[in-house]
């Protein structure tokens, strides 16, 4: 009798539905919070330089997150791919995460130190001219636009006293000169050069 009362009242199986569920969701998130592995860099993990946070936020910008991911799961055909599978301690200090779930084009959580800097520049300016059956958009316009690196500094503080990224003052403080008068392009190629060589 105890449970058809419990399946007649809706209001009371929603609760121990909610009990049941959260035991599963406690079990699987409480052990990844004491974990080091999932809350602490990989050995050798380097914060973004100044040109490289630039390159990350035109990457935000300009979209490229919706045809490409930056997640290698643990399967077989992705590791023969694109190399080892990605680890959070990868991922720590990325505000926001860039994983992605979209492949129009293929994952880039490792392509650094793939390709040359001059690649990067011809095929980004327009992909057809190395990969003629690309259907990547041309992205020429980095070519002409030159950062001021007003923001720059300002961007790595914040990195450092909200998210923890372990920024040197001088990093701050030379942020501006770092990125001044350099093109969107070198940029998007430094940034892009540098992604999953932590591990490699
Ligand atoms: C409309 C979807 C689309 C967008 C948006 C896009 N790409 Fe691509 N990308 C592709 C496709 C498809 C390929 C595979 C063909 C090729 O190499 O051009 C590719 C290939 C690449 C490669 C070579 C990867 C490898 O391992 O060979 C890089 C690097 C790359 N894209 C960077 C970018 C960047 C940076 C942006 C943003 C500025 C961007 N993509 C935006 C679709 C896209």
């Amino acid at each position: 009798m105890k449970h058809e009362f419990v399946e007649k009242n809706l209001g009371v199986l929603m609760v121990f539905i909610v009990i049941a569920i959260s035991f599963g969701g406690i079990t699987q998130i409480t052990p990844l919070l004491f974990q080091a592995e999932t809350t602490e860099p990989v050995d050798g993990l380097e914060p973004y330089t100044a040109l490289q946070m630039e390159g990350r936020d035109i990457y935000i910008r300009e979209g490229c997150s919706n045809c490409h991911s930056q997640m290698i799961r643990p399967f077989r055909a992705e590791t023969e791919r694109y190399g080892h599978y990605s680890v959070a301690g990868e991922s720590v200090w990325e505000h926001p995460f860039l994983w992605g779930s979209k492949r129009t084009g293929p994952d880039l959580a490792r392509v650094g130190e793939r390709y040359s800097d001059e690649w990067h520049r011809v095929h980004l300016t327009n992909p057809r001219t190395v990969v003629p059956s690309s259907n990547m958009p041309s992205f020429p316009w980095l070519n002409e636009n030159i950062l001021d690196g007003k923001l720059t500094g300002r961007k790595l503080e914040i990195f450092r006293d909200h998210f923890g990224v372990p920024y040197e003052q001088s990093d701050i403080d030379g942020a501006k000169a770092a990125v001044e008068g350099k093109t969107e392009m070198d940029a998007v190629i430094a940034y892009l050069q540098v992604l999953g060589t932590a591990l490699k």
